[in-house]
């Protein structure tokens, strides 16, 4: 079923794609930015397919952020109703192909249409294990930053955390990200804009960053083939040497969580 072969170099173990440039796409056409969403969630229907065949363990889009609640109502509406359709058309796909659906965000905020379908297929697939699909939904880094940093103010305060032991690695573990997915290896953002935008912020500190001129709804599986072949061409160094990095041992297969001491303290 996989066709790993195809992509020469390293896999990432989790993939992280900030899906822009619907409303751009829309407009060079004369269509509404509600064409483009919805062309969008084909890109993402697309993608999701792709990287279970090829054998990514972790797949997280950044669906809708904290801030775009600030968009027209009209336009929050129209994306609420697609990723409820998404849900349900996508229902079965999922479940057959062993894809664990999860979340990071404040999904309490979604409205009931599209939390209950997502509870449910979250539910029903929790024991899948061939990857890992995570929506961003109404997520914004430095809200989930501030969350873990206030569950660390708690846990200190009923003294169950000893504040002298606080560094990267207990910080993290307050993360909503950090038992769900492994560490982000790669994050590629889509429509020639250079920026994060408020997405994993903590967890992309070593993540290898790939920018792509396409727009979402062009974006295709050979586009997700080059943005992992870009990858698999990087020399990853967290901090070390060439030389360094050339003495460690190879880096396990993914799917071992352990991953090299650099490589998985770091994240
Ligand atoms: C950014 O494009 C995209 C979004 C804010 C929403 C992403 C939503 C989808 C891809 C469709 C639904 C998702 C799922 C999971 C089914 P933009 O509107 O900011 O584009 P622009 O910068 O060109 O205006």
């Amino acid at each position: 079923m996989s066709d790993l072969e195809s992509i020469p170099g390293p896999l990432p173990r989790h993939v992280g794609i900030i899906m822009d440039g619907n409303g751009r796409w829309a407009r060079s056409r004369g269509l509404p930015r509600e064409e483009g969403h919805a062309r969008g969630a084909d890109s993402v229907r697309t993608v999701v397919r792709a990287a279970r065949k090829i054998g990514v363990q972790a797949l997280t889009l950044f669906a809708f952020s904290s801030q775009n609640w600030d968009r027209p109502p009209e336009e929050v509406f129209h994306l609420m109703q697609l990723l409820r359709r998404y849900l349900i058309q996508e229902r079965s796909e999922i479940l057959d192909n062993g894809i664990r659906l999860t979340t990071v965000g404040d999904t309490q905020r979604l409205p009931d249409y599209v939390r209950s379908p997502l509870v449910e297929l979250m539910s029903a697939s929790a024991d899948n294990d061939d990857m890992v699909l995570c929506l961003a939904l109404s997520y914004g880094g430095r809200e989930m930053i501030a969350k873990a940093a206030a569950a660390m103010c708690r846990a200190a305060v009923a003294g169950k955390l000893d504040p002298a032991t606080v560094d990267p690695e207990v910080f993290g573990s307050y993360l909503e990200s950090s038992n769900l997915l492994p560490p982000m290896d790669l994050l590629i953002r889509t429509s020639g804009e250079h920026r994060i935008s408020n997405f994993f912020l903590w967890e992309i500190a070593y993540a290898e960053l790939h920018f792509t001129e396409k727009l979402w709804p062009e974006f295709e599986r050979a586009d997700l083939e080059a943005a992992l072949r870009d990858f698999g061409s990087r020399e990853r160094r967290f901090g070390l040497t060439s030389d360094q990095i050339a003495r460690l041992p190879a880096r396990p297969a993914a799917g071992d969580e352990e991953g090299t001491s650099a490589a998985s303290s770091s994240g």
